[in-house]
């Protein structure tokens, strides 16, 4: 197993994995490119050729290229093995822990389960009454029914137990682990009896469970949809309905419409609004925007007012916001919903969303909406909501700009909404919404230490011998120990073959320096006079610290002698600052 991850890192290159998938650009023996793990818009995502890896200095993901993989497209690493593997032409043997084998198994189910309710639907007299109401009452074409792949589950048990479990083979315990439905000694109870169903694809075209919708005949009392349970491969809060069918033209049109149900995407998607997916009725959550963030940088949200107000959406699109998601709100004016407007009304559907206004502008708007702000009572309940919103906003320009607004609709001195906003922010919760792991600062000294050693290394490490003196962090010197050791023995330098040999602790150190930018032939020489100085400086300071001490103790002996190696010192300053 480990061999044949070793065989086919060696016939994968990690350049053209990610350059297939977003723009790289050379620099220096680096390539660079704007992360896509968070917003920004000057690059800090450096992919190594040499190493054979990736590391943002925004965000500070990192790793190979099945971490990649992991990240970027959601495999897990035996279907990013498997990905690799088949690009290489190498045959895997067979493989693999038991975690994946499961989760493909629920997969392969989850395809029969949906090819059964799609026949039902489209071929069978029992699916008629479905397919007339989705036709006819929910104006679908029989191509859209197709391409989302919807179907229909029979009351007829018997029908799905035969093609499941007779002719499939499948276990009614495997059935149940799927969430197909509950096991009844040998039969399959189906979850979704009598319901049409949607079925739940990731956005790499897996299906990984299934909505059903109750028709108008049946028993109301029912709720109107019911969704897969959790499962291996099913986790609601992450699925966005739609985007197996949609990534590439939301990639295309940098937009994605965001709508409610399942319906409101079908109908926006076959009238024409492609670029759509669906959240099934709960807050925009966190790693839909994530995933979402990887196809495009700005999202409309078509939702109900509740949906994209309250405080659980908020969490969402502050996230968003703070990736650099620019997030604005529809506001439907003449339908319901997104899938009436579709259907009846198309055209103000669009200008809808053509209008649609920022996030802020939209939530400030909402909680004026809903409180007298002319009333201490209502100015008090709007500072209490609106207070965590503007905390939330992290670009400071923007927090700024909407806090005078808000003050201004308040009729209030903006420095008493700026207290207020401050107050939250110095709070948890609100570093919590805010939350990013933010890299230790180091001091400038070692930032500029391991520039140093990045840019020797780049151009010519044999410059590293000759300054050993500016090299002081422990894991520096540790590794030119390394680099000592690996040139007595070896004729020839070069990164690779230095980095295969490095002690596993010292790699991702090592890696790190390597993948530091780019640079220009002068930077070198003045990392190097800079860092020649501050360490002069460090040493000034304490010898300074020590004449006094010496003074004070009358010990004329020692202050000479600290002294004359003082003035040395400042000489060297003097020069070096030349
Ligand atoms: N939903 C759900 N589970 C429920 C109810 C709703 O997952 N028990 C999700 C579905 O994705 C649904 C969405 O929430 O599409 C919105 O629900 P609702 O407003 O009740 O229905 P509509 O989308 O308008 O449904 P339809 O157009 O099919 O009548
Ligand atoms: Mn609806």
């Amino acid at each position: 197993m480990n061999d044949q991850v070793a065989e086919v890192k060696l016939h994968t290159d990690i350049v053209s994995i990610i350059g297939e998938r977003i723009e790289l650009k050379k620099a220096g023996r680096n390539y660079k490119a704007n992360c896509p793990f968070h917003g920004e818009n000057t690059p800090s995502f450096m992919v190594s050729p040499e190493l054979q890896i990736f590391k943002c200095f925004g965000c500070a993901e990192a790793g190979d290229v099945f971490t990649f993989l992991e990240k970027f497209e959601g495999m897990d690493f035996p279907e990013a093995l498997k990905y690799l593997a088949d690009r290489a032409g190498i045959k895997l043997q067979k493989l693999i822990n038991s975690q994946t084998s499961e989760k493909e198994k629920i997969i392969e189910i989850n395809t029969q389960a949906l090819r059964f309710y799609n026949y039902v639907l489209l071929n069978q007299e029992i699916g008629k009454k479905a397919l007339d109401y989705l036709i006819k009452e929910r104006g679908l074409t029989k191509s859209t029914i197709e391409e989302f792949q919807l179907g229909y589950s029979p009351e007829d048990l018997t029908l799905i137990n035969n093609f499941l479990i007779t002719k499939k083979k499948f276990t009614p315990s495997d059935l149940e682990k799927a969430g197909v439905g509950i096991a009844k000694g040998p039969n399959i109870f189906d979850r979704f009896l009598g319901r049409v169903i949607f079925p739940l694809f990731d956005h790499r075209n897996n299906p990984i469970g299934f909505a059903g919708r109750i028709l108008p005949w049946a028993n109301q009392d029912m709720a109107k949809y019911i969704n897969s349970p959790e499962t291996p491969v099913y986790h609601k809060s992450s699925v966005l309905y739609g985007l197996n069918l949609t990534r590439s033209l939301i990639k295309k049109k940098k937009v994605a419409i965001i709508v409610e149900g399942e319906l409101d995407a079908i109908s926006s998607y076959q009238a024409g609004i492609k670029n759509v997916v669906a959240i099934k009725g709960s807050a925009l959550t966190e790693d839909q925007v994530r995933l979402l963030s990887r196809f495009a940088q700005k999202f409309i949200l078509a939702l109900d007012a509740d949906l994209a107000g309250d405080a659980a959406a908020r969490r969402g699109l502050t996230i968003a916001g703070n990736l650099g998601v620019e997030v604005k709100i529809a506001k439907l004016t003449s339908s319901k919903d997104p899938d009436e407007a579709a259907r009846n009304d198309l055209e103000n559907y669009k200008k809808d969303l053509i209008h649609a206004v920022g996030v802020w502008d939209y939530l400030i708007d909402s909680v004026f909406a809903r409180f007298d702000a002319n009333s201490g009572v209502g100015k008090s309940k709007i500072s209490k909501e609106l207070s965590p919103i503007l905390a939330g906003i992290e670009d400071k320009i923007v927090q700024a700009h909407y806090s005078n607004i808000v003050a201004g609709k308040l009729g209030v001195p903006l420095q008493a909404v700026n207290e207020e906003v401050e107050k939250v922010t110095r709070s948890e919760v609100a570093t919590q919404i805010i939350e990013t792991q933010k890299p230790k600062i180091k001091e400038r000294r070692e930032l500029l230490e391991d520039r140093f050693l990045s840019l020797a290394f780049e151009s010519d490490p044999k410059i590293i011998l000759a300054n050993l003196d500016i090299i002081i962090s422990p894991f520096n010197k540790k590794l030119v120990e390394e680099y000592k050791n690996f040139v007595s023995k070896n004729t020839k330098f070069d990164i690779s073959t230095f980095s295969k040999n490095l002690p596993p602790e010292l790699f991702q150190g090592f890696s790190k320096l390597i993948l530091d930018g780019e640079s220009d032939e002068h930077e070198l020489g003045l990392v190097m006079k800079e860092l020649k100085m501050l360490i002069t400086k460090e040493k000034l300071k304490s010898l300074a610290t020590e004449m006094r001490k010496f003074e004070a103790e009358n010990q004329s002996q020692k202050l000479a002698e600290a002294q004359s190696e003082f003035n040395k010192l400042t000489k060297t300053l003097y020069n070096t600052e030349k």
